[in-house]
């Protein structure tokens, strides 16, 4: 099969053996921790309230969010993707301040992909109202044939996107060298299943299948760690040092990590603003920051 072509022995072993032994954030549940925002009709529970199953159809797309925003922290959820013909349909996991003009956003959106074709996993980073920093990765499996773990941890240093245990982006605080990053505004944990067939596959090429209509995402295993606000303590929280997600092993890649990330960024990278000269004659500041 296509997807699995380029798997590596040593990817596959790290994330069985060695993630075991990471650290596990506080597990949440869908019925605590978040709240339905759009198309209660299209967001069911199931297995007990375990899963969560989203549907995009003709009529509507859904969307939900935490209750309570985070300042600092980790967040990971399990999700299983749209299968089969998913072109034009885009899941988003992302974490957003919620805020008009100073919006801080840290995303990751899921491209459906025609049937065969790989999916791809654009994240972004919106600090301090500025966004436009869009990197592309196509998923070395197929993830709609099994639930995959998602995580963003954001923390003083650095925020990092994990697939898996794969770190497939980091953004380094260089705020010393005049660098934004998100350091103030908490933000919300959001997903959500619409249609995008005007930009997301294939730039827009390939259209949505209606026929194969509906279509159903699967999240579970929701983990939430961080401050959370609105709370006395989110500000004493947030700069206290001594949160496990602040920690040695959190402040950079392990040298394993570092290690996955290369491969990820020489193996599966297919878009990176920071090399987009049509976009950007001199890169931006962060893409030459981040190598020194
Ligand atoms: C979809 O598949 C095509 C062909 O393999 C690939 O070029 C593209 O990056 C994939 N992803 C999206 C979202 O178009």
């Amino acid at each position: 099969m296509k997807f699995v072509r380029n798997t590596n022995v040593f990817v596959l072993f790290y994330v069985l053996v060695v993630s075991s032994t990471i650290i596990s954030a506080k597990p949440a549940t869908f019925e605590q921790d978040f709240k339905v925002t759009w198309a209660d009709s299209h967001l069911k529970p199931i297995e007990g309230g375990k899963t969560i199953q989203l549907k995009l159809d003709q009529s509507s797309g859904c969307g939900f969010a935490s209750k309570y925003k985070y300042l600092y922290g980790r967040v990971s959820i399990k999700i299983k993707l749209v299968p089969g013909d998913s072109a034009g349909t885009v899941t988003a996991f992302y974490m957003n301040s919620d805020t008009d003009k100073i919006r801080d956003e840290l995303d990751f959106e899921f491209l459906g992909n025609r049937t065969g074709q790989p999916y791809t996993v654009q994240t972004n980073i919106y600090a301090h109202g500025k966004g436009g920093r869009e990197q592309r990765v196509n998923l070395w499996f197929d993830p709609s044939a099994a639930y995959h773990t998602y995580t963003i941890l954001w923390n003083h240093k650095h925020t990092v996107f994990y697939v898996d245990e794969v770190p497939i982006r980091v953004y380094k605080n260089n705020e010393a060298k005049g660098i934004p990053y998100p350091k103030s505004q908490p933000m919300g944990v959001f997903s959500t299943l619409w249609e995008a067939d005007n930009w997301a596959t294939r730039g827009g090429l390939e259209k949505i299948d209606w026929s194969k209509a509906p279509f159903y995402a699967y999240y579970k295993d929701f983990e939430i760690d961080g401050c959370p606000t609105p709370g006395p303590k989110t500000t004493s929280c947030a700069s206290n040092m001594g949160n496990w997600w602040e920690g040695a092993a959190y402040q950079e890649l392990t040298p394993m990590q570092a290690r996955l990330y290369r491969w990820v960024r020489q193996n599966h990278m297919i878009y990176d603003y920071c090399n987009d000269k049509s976009r950007f004659t001199v890169p931006p500041p962060e893409c030459t920051a981040a190598a020194s």
